[in-house]
C-alpha cells in the first residue's frame, strides 16, 4: 500500500520544496497554543528538507475559516512563532503567497519560511484545479507530511500533488502510515473504538463503517448528543448535529448493543468555565440545558468495557475537558485507556491534548498526530493524499 515516493528518494539539494504539514493545533479563546505536538511532529521533515540543501516553505491549515479573505484568529502566527522557537531561527511568515512574488525570487536553499493559512485561499477546500496548479508552479518538489489530513482532498493536499514536477510523502505522513497499517492489520479483540469531539458531522459518517468493523463503538461529546437525540428525542441546548439523526438511528439499528450510549450526564446552562455543573439521568435533561460531560454511572460503564478490551481506538474527548468541571469523563477515559493492558492507539489535536494534560502519554501504544484521517484510515478507506502519492509513482 506504501506504492509512492519518500523524501530521502528525491534529490532536494538547490531545489525549491514546498511542504503541506498539519500545523492545525489547538487554541485557547486568546490564541494561545494549548497543545504543539502537531508542530513538532513536523520538524524531522523541515530539518531533513533544509539540510538537504532545499529552499522551504512550509504551509497548513488552521481550523476551518472562510475561504477568500484573510482573518487574523485563524493566522499561522502563533505557529510561525512556536516554530521559531523550537528551530532556534526566525520563521518569517508569508500572506498571499500563492502567485509567488518577491518573497519567492528570494529563497535561497537553507531558507525556510511559512506559507499563511491555505485555507484563506479561495477554492483550497474545493480542489479547484487553477489554484492547485498556480501552486504547484511555487516548487520544484512537493511533500506531503500532512498526515492528519490526508482524509482531505484539497488544493494543498491533492490538487498540487498531480502538478507539481516531483511529488512525494514526508517522513511523518510515511511513518503514520506504517505504524498504523503494523497495529492494525490483525488487531486483538475485542476491538473498542471511542470516537468523541466536536467535529460531529465530519465524523458521523465514517461511524457506520467504523461500527462494522468495531466490536464496541463508544461515542462522546458532540457525537454522542447526536445519538442521544436520536434514541431520546432530548438533549436541551448540546452540540449536535439534528440532521444526522436519521444516520445515528440507522446506525444504533443496524449495531444493537454496539453502540452504548451514557445514562447519565453531567449539564450546565452556559458553555463557560465558570459555569455551574449538574448532574442528570438522560432522561431529565431539560430544554435549557447543555450536556457538557457523561456522568459518574456512564464512567463506570466505559471503564468497564475498555478493561475489557484487546485493542482500543481512541479518537476525541468525550465531554469539555478544556473546563476543570466538565473534565471528569475524558480524565477517567484517558485513565482507563491508560491502564488497560491493550494495545492503545489513540490520535486527534485535541485528544493529543488531553492526553498531555492528564499525562499519560506514556502508557498509550500509538500517539498519532491524526484524528479524523485516522479514523478514516481505521474505517479502510484510502486516503486521497496518499492516493494521489501513489498515482504519481505510477
Ligand atoms: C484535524 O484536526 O483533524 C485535521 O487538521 C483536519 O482538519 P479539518 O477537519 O478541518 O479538515
Ligand atoms: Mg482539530
Amino acid at each position: 500500500m506504501t506504492g509512492f515516493k519518500r523524501m530521502p528518494q528525491c534529490a532536494l539539494a538547490g531545489k525549491r520544496v514546498f511542504i503541506r504539514a498539519d500545523l492545525n493545533v489547538p487554541q485557547d479563546d486568546r490564541g494561545a497554543i494549548t497543545d504543539d505536538t502537531r508542530i513538532r511532529a513536523s520538524l524531522p521533515g523541515i530539518r531533513a528538507a533544509l539540510s538537504r540543501g532545499g529552499a522551504v516553505m512550509v504551509t497548513s491549515h488552521l481550523g476551518r475559516p472562510s475561504e477568500g479573505q484573510f482573518n487574523a484568529a485563524d493566522s499561522l502566527a502563533p505557529v510561525a512563532k512556536r516554530m521559531s522557537e523550537l528551530l532556534g531561527r526566525d520563521v518569517p511568515l508569508i500572506r498571499d503567497w500563492v502567485d509567488g512574488g518577491v518573497w519567492l525570487a528570494a529563497l535561497r536553499p537553507g531558507d525556510l519560511v511559512l506559507l499563511e493559512n491555505c485555507r484563506f485561499n479561495k477554492g483550497e477546500k474545493k480542489d479547484d484545479e487553477a489554484l492547485a496548479r498556480k501552486m504547484a508552479k511555487l516548487c520544484d518538489v512537493y511533500v506531503n507530511d500532512a498526515f492528519a489530513t490526508a482524509h482531505r482532498a484539497e488544493a494543498t493536499t491533492h490538487g498540487i500533488a498531480r502538478f507539481a514536477p516531483v511529488a512525494c510523502a514526508g517522513p511523518l505522513l510515511a511513518a503514520e502510515l506504517d505504524a498504523l497499517g503494523r497495529a492494525l492489520a490483525q488487531p486483538k479483540r475485542p476491538l473498542v473504538a471511542i470516537v468523541g469531539g466536536a467535529k460531529v458531522s465530519t465524523k458521523l459518517t465514517v461511524l457506520k463503517s467504523l461500527a462494522a468493523k468495531v466490536d464496541v463503538l463508544l461515542v462522546g461529546g458532540g457525537i454522542a448528543n447526536t445519538f442521544l437525540l436520536a434514541a431520546h428525542g432530548k438533549i436541551g441546548k448540546s452540540l449536535a448535529e439534528p440532521d444526522l439523526v436519521g444516520e445515528a438511528k440507522a446506525i444504533l439499528a443496524a449495531f444493537p448493543g454496539k453502540v452504548p450510549l451514557p445514562i447519565d450526564v453531567v449539564v450546565a446552562s452556559e458553555f463557560a468555565a465558570t459555569a455551574k455543573p449538574t448532574p442528570k439521568a438522560v432522561e431529565n435533561v431539560a430544554a435549557d440545558d447543555m450536556i457538557l460531560d457523561i456522568g459518574a454511572q456512564s464512567i463506570l460503564a466505559m471503564r468497564a468495557m475498555i478493561a475489557m478490551a484487546g485493542t482500543i481506538v481512541w479518537n476525541g474527548p468525550i465531554g469539555v475537558f478544556e473546563f476543570e468541571a466538565f473534565a471528569a469523563g475524558t480524565k477517567a477515559l484517558a485513565e482507563a485507556v491508560a491502564s488497560s493492558p491493550a494495545f492503545s492507539l489513540a490520535g486527534g489535536g485535541d485528544t493529543i491534548a488531553a492526553i498531555n494534560k492528564f499525562s499519560v502519554a506514556d502508557r498509550i501504544g500509538y500517539i498519532s498526530t491524526a484524528g479524523g484521517a485516522f479514523l478514516e484510515f481505521l474505517e479502510g478507506k484510502t486516503l486521497p493524499a496518499v492516493a494521489v502519492l501513489e498515482e504519481r509513482a505510477n
